[in-house]
C-alpha cells in the first residue's frame, strides 16, 4: 500500500461567521424557526404569533446541513440544527432552523437519505438509530423522529444510508461489526451482520452508492481505512500507516476521493479511493475532528468547539458557530436534492429481504436469522432461536438471551430446552449442535430440532468439556480418574486421550493451535498442554498464588488465554490472563465475590456470581476503552454455563483477531 506524500496545504486564518441565533428563548423559533422576524418577512409562510408553540416556517431552501450538537455543560447532545446551503455548498447561516428533539438524550451521527428525504440519526443514550421520515429543513413539526434500531453499542457508532438502494450501514465498534438495514421495508428486523471477520473496533463508515463501495476505519494497535463493496465483498486495506483515532469518513462520488477526521492526529485529510495521494487539509492542535460531509466544493467538520467549513479545492477555511456559544458539534451530514444520476439496481431486482447494490448488478441477503436459498433471492428461517445467543444454563432449564444484552442489559431469557443439572456446555456453530454435559452424561443436540440424544456415558466426575470445530470433537475431563476423554457425533465411540493427570479440568481445544490446554491441581493450580496429539505435555503457568484457577478460556482478540482465580476465604476472584505459553501473566478486574462463569466474547469476557439468590452478569472490556455493564436476574437461580453462539462469528483464532498484512497485523 503506497501512501502519498504529506503535505500541509492550508493554514487557516479562520475567519468566524456570526451565526448565534438572537431570540433565543423564543417558542417560536425553538418550535422550528430562527427568529419571529425572518419567519415573518423572510421566506417563510404560516408563523403564528410570536408566542405560540405551533409556530411553523417554510423555507424554500433545498439543501443544508443537518449538524448535532450537545451542550458543553450538560454534556447533552440533544440539538439538531439545519444550516441552509448555497448551492456551491456555502452556508448561508441565517435561519438556522432548530430540531427538538423530546427525549433527554444524545444525539451523535446523522445522515440523509436525500432522494427519499429521510433523516437518520444515532443516539447513544438510548443506543438507538432513529428515522425521520420526512425530512424537511425549515418545518419542524414535520421532523418526527421515530425509532429505527435498537440494541446498537454506545461507542463511536457512525453511520452512512445509500440512497440509491435505500440501506442503511452503521459500524458497532462494541460488538465490532458493520450491520446493514434495509430502508425499503417497515419490518424493523430487516437487518444482518455484514461484516465481522477481522474487524477490530470499526467506527467511522461512509460509502459512494454511485461506485458501490463501502469505506470504514478500524481502530486498533494499528488504525487502517478498508474498502468492500456495498455487500462486503472484495475488502481491501487502503490506508494502514499514520492514522490513529480515524471517527469521521464521507466519500465524494464525484471527485473519487475520501476525506476523513482524524481526533488524535487533529487532522482533517484526503485520499482517493485506492489510498493514494493523501494530503492533510486541516492541521488543528487541542482540537476534536469528529465528523466530516462533503458537498459540491466544500468541506464540513464537526469540532467539539466549532463547525469549519473547508473549500476541498483552494482549502479556504473558516469557522462557524450554530447555537449558543458553548456548544459542540458532535455529527453532520448535507440533506440536498440533486438529482442524481444512479439507477437503483435494486427496484425491480426481488429480493426477499435486502438488496444490496453491487458494480453492474445487484446482492439479495437475508436478514439474520435465514439463509438464502438457491434461486439467491428467497430466504429460509434457519431457527426461530440461536442466532447470537446468550446461552446461560441453570438447574432446571437451558436459557437464551439476545446478545446485545452487552451493551444494554435486559434479562429478558427464552428457555430453549429443559435439562437437569448442566454442568458444562460447548457449541459447535458451524453445524448448529450444542454439547450438554451433567454428572451422568454427554448429551448433544441441533439447535434446530432441540432433541437431546445420548453421546457418551461419563465413566468419572466431569470437570470440563471443550468442542474443536476442525477435527470436530467434543473432549472432556474427568477429575477423578484423571483423564481426558474425546469423541465425535460420527464415532460416538469414547477414547482416552491422556491419563495420568493430576485432577484435569476445563479442558480448553483451540483447533486451529492444533493446541490442548487444561488445569491441573498439583501444589495449587496449574495450567498444562500437549498438542492435539497428545505429544508434548507440560506445564504452561504455576504460580503459587493460592487462587484457585479455574473456567479456562480463549481470547482470540489478545491470542491469551483467560480464566479466573478464586480466593474462597477472601470471597475474592481475579481474572487473569497470560500468554499461551504462559508468560505475560496479568492479573486484572479483581472483584469481591466468587465468579463461577467465563466466557469470552469478541474480546469482552463475561462473568456471573450467584449470592442469595441473585444471578449478577458482568461484562469487561479486555481493551482500554473503559467498556462495562452488568446485569441482575432475579429468577434464573444459579447459572452453571454461560457460552454465546453465534452462527456469523467463526473467528480463526491463528489470525489474532485482525488480516496481517506483509507481515503486520493490525488489531
Ligand atoms: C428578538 O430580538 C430582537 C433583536 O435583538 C428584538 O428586537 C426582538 O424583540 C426579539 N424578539 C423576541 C420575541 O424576543
Ligand atoms: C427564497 O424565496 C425568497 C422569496 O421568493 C427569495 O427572495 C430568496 O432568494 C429565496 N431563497 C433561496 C435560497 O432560494
Ligand atoms: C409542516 O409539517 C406539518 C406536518 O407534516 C404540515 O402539516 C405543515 O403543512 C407543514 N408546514 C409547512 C409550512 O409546510
Ligand atoms: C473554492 O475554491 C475554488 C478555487 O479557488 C473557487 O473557484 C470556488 O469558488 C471556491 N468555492 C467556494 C464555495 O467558495
Ligand atoms: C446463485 O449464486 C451462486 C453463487 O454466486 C451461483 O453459483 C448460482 O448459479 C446462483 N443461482 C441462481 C439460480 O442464480
Ligand atoms: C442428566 O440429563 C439427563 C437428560 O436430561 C437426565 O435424564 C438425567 O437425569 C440428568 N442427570 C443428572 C444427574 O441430572
Ligand atoms: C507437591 O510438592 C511436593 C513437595 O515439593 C512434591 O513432592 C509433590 O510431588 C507435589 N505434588 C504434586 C501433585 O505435584
Ligand atoms: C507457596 O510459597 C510459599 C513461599 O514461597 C511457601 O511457603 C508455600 O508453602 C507455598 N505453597 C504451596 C502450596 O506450595
Ligand atoms: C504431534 O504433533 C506435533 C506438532 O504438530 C508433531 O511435531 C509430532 O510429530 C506429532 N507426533 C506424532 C506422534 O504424530
Ligand atoms: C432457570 O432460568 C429460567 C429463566 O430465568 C427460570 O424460569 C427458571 O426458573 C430457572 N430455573 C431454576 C431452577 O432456577
Ligand atoms: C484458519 O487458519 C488455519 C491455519 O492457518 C487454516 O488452515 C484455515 O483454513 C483457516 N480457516 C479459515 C476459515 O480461514
Amino acid at each position: 500500500m503506497s501512501v502519498a506524500s504529506y503535505a500541509i496545504l492550508v493554514f487557516l486564518a479562520l475567519a468566524r461567521y456570526n451565526a448565534e441565533i438572537t431570540n433565543s428563548t423564543s417558542n417560536c423559533m425553538e418550535s422550528g424557526c430562527s427568529d419571529d422576524k425572518q419567519c415573518r418577512d423572510g421566506n417563510n409562510e404560516d408563523c403564528n404569533d410570536e408566542t405560540s408553540l405551533d409556530c411553523q416556517c417554510k423555507s424554500n431552501y433545498t439543501r443544508g446541513l443537518i449538524v448535532t450538537c450537545y451542550d458543553a455543560f450538560s454534556e447533552k447532545a440533544k440539538h439538531v440544527y439545519s444550516v441552509p446551503i448555497a448551492q456551491n455548498g456555502t452556508p448561508i447561516p441565517d435561519p438556522i432552523w432548530y430540531h427538538r428533539f423530546d427525549t433527554d438524550v444524545h444525539t451523535l451521527r446523522v445522515d440523509v437519505d436525500n432522494i427519499q428525504q429521510k433523516a437518520y440519526i444515532y443516539h447513544s443514550t438510548v443506543k438507538s438509530i432513529y428515522k425521520n421520515p420526512n425530512y424537511n429543513l425549515g418545518n419542524s413539526t414535520e421532523n418526527l423522529w421515530t425509532v429505527l434500531s435498537k440494541g446498537i453499542s454506545s461507542g463511536v457508532v457512525s453511520l452512512a444510508v445509500d440512497w440509491v438502494s435505500h440501506n442503511i450501514y452503521w459500524t458497532d465498534p462494541t460488538f465490532k461489526w458493520i450491520m446493514v438495514q434495509s430502508l425499503s421495508s417497515t419490518d424493523t428486523s430487516m437487518f444482518r451482520v455484514l461484516i465481522q471477520e477481522n474487524l477490530y473496533r470499526p467506527h467511522a463508515l461512509a460509502l459512494d452508492p454511485s461506485d458501490a463501495l463501502l469505506f470504514w476505519s478500524d481502530i486498533g494497535r494499528f488504525t487502517t481505512i478498508e474498502v468492500s463493496s456495498l455487500s462486503g465483498r472484495n475488502r481491501k486495506t487502503i490506508v494502514i500507516s499514520n492514522l490513529l483515532r480515524t471517527n469521521g469518513l464521507t466519500a465524494d462520488h464525484q471527485g473519487h476521493r475520501l476525506y476523513f477526521a482524524d481526533t488524535e492526529r487533529d487532522t482533517v485529510e484526503t485520499v482517493t479511493y485506492d489510498g493514494t495521494d493523501r494530503k492533510i487539509l486541516l492541521a488543528k492542535a487541542r482540537s476534536s475532528l469528529i465528523d466530516v460531509a462533503v458537498y459540491q466544493d466544500s468541506l464540513y467538520v464537526a469540532d467539539m468547539g466549532a463547525l469549519y467549513v473547508i473549500n476541498k479545492t483552494n482549502g479556504n477555511a473558516f469557522s462557524m458557530e450554530i447555537g449558543e456559544d458553548d456548544f459542540g458539534y458532535a455529527g453532520v451530514a448535507v440533506f440536498h436534492e440533486e438529482a442524481q444520476p444512479v439507477t437503483d439496481r435494486c427496484q425491480d431486482y426481488g429480493c426477499a429481504h435486502i438488496c444490496l447494490t453491487e458494480l453492474g448488478g445487484a446482492t439479495c441477503i437475508c436478514k439474520d436469522g435465514y439463509n438464502l436459498n438457491e434461486d439467491n433471492k428467497t430466504c429460509s428461517l434457519i431457527s426461530t432461536y440461536f442466532h447470537r445467543a446468550l446461552v446461560f444454563s441453570n438447574a432446571s432449564s437451558i436459557c437464551i438471551l439476545d446478545i446485545t444484552v452487552l451493551a444494554d442489559f435486559v434479562f429478558d431469557p427464552v428457555c430453549v430446552l429443559e435439562t437437569t443439572g448442566t454442568k458444562y456446555m460447548a457449541m459447535d456453530t458451524d453445524q448448529r449442535n450444542v454439547f450438554i454435559a451433567n454428572d451422568t452424561a454427554i448429551y448433544w443436540t441441533s439447535v434446530d430440532n432441540r432433541n437431546l440424544q445420548l453421546l457418551a456415558q461419563l465413566s468419572g466426575s466431569i470437570s470440563g468439556m471443550s468442542w474443536d470445530g476442525y477435527d470436530r470433537n467434543v473432549y472432556w475431563t474427568e477429575s477423578d480418574t484423571g483423564k481426558i476423554w474425546r469423541t465425535s457425533i460420527e464415532s460416538k465411540t469414547a477414547h482416552v486421550f491422556l491419563e495420568g493427570l493430576a485432577k484435569p479440568r476445563d479442558v480448553l481445544i483451540l483447533p486451529h493451535h492444533r493446541l490442548v490446554y487444561w488445569i491441573s491441581e498439583r501444589n495449587g493450580s496449574t495450567i498444562e498442554s500437549s498438542n492435539i496429539n497428545g505429544s508434548q505435555q507440560h506445564i504452561v503457568l504455576q504460580y503459587n498464588d493460592s487462587l484457585k484457577w479455574t473456567s479456562l478460556s480463549y481470547n482470540p482478540y489478545r491470542n491469551r488465554l483467560y480464566f479466573l482465580g478464586i480466593l474462597e476465604d477472601e470471597e475474592r476472584t481475579d481474572i487473569i490472563n497470560c500468554n499461551l505459553d504462559g508468560s505475560n501473566r496479568a492479573s486484572n478486574n479483581a472483584m469481591y465475590r466468587i465468579l463461577n462463569t467465563l466466557e469470552i466474547y469478541k474480546g469482552y469476557t463475561m462473568v456471573t456470581s450467584y449470592e442469595d439468590e441473585l444471578t449478577t452478569i458482568t461484562f469487561h472490556s479486555l481493551d482500554d476503552i473503559d467498556y462495562m455493564t452488568e446485569g441482575e436476574c432475579t429468577d434464573a437461580g444459579a447459572i452453571s454455563v454461560i457460552k454465546v453462539f453465534d452462527e456469523n462469528n467463526r473467528q480463526n483464532e491463528t489470525e489474532d483477531g485482525k488480516t496481517c498484512m506483509s507481515g503486520i497485523c493490525c488489531i
